[in-house]
């Protein structure tokens, strides 16, 4: 197991991080999920949604994956206002710029825990009546979710610990890590 201790970084100076899906293990799975949802949608051009800012290097190399065409465009959501702590409430801070009527729309998102926030990107991507909605997220946490939620496509099923890189950060922190890593287990953040 890879670790690595964070470096000057206010009360997480310290802390160890665990590598829990390396580079490796994550193309592997991308490309599985790109060859599912390039069958799934042989002869359509879907419009991937990215949820920015976690998702982007996930949608990027999805869709270098798919053997089909497809389109892209991003929304921003706000869910969790610092820390690791959700407010509860989402807030939209970027909407599409595309037109997604009668088209088949796959929203690309990083992690589902609550719930709460994909079940509003669905919602707001309804109300522009696409033929079609599904949802792609690399990692799910299913202890976490606070509602049902149901999406098409999904990485890995994670436990209930704070994750950072390969998009995810901690209050902007550790984005550009190229694989996921873990806080540890039960840690007040
Ligand atoms: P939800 O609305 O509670 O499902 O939260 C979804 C959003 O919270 C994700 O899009 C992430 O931005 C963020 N999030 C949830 N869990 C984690 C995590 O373990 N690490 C980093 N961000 C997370
Ligand atoms: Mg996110």
């Amino acid at each position: 197991m890879r670790t690595r201790v964070v470096e000057n970084f206010g009360k997480y100076t310290g802390q160890i991080l665990e590598e829990i899906y390396s580079e490796e293990v994550i193309a592997a799975r991308v490309d599985e999920l790109a060859k599912q949802i390039s069958e799934d949608y042989a002869g359509r051009v879907p419009i991937l949604i990215g949820v920015l800012n976690g998702s982007v290097f996930f949608l990027s190399d999805l869709a270098k994956k798919l053997s089909i065409d497809c389109e892209f465009d991003f929304i921003k959501v706000s869910s969790y206002h610092s820390g690791t702590q959700s407010s509860g409430t989402v807030r939209l801070l970027k909407d599409i710029s595309c037109i997604i009527t009668d088209r088949d729309v796959i929203i690309v998102e990083d992690i589902i825990d609550s719930g709460l926030t994909a079940r509003f990107l669905k919602h707001r991507i309804l109300e522009n009546q696409p033929s079609s909605v599904t949802f792609a997220s690399l990692l799910l946490k299913p202890e976490c979710l606070k509602l049902k939620f149901d999406a098409e496509y999904v990485g890995f099923e994670v436990a209930d610990r704070f994750l950072v890189g390969y998009g995810l950060d901690l209050d902007q922190k550790f984005r550009n890590l190229p694989s996921i890593w873990a806080f540890p287990e039960n840690m007040n953040l």
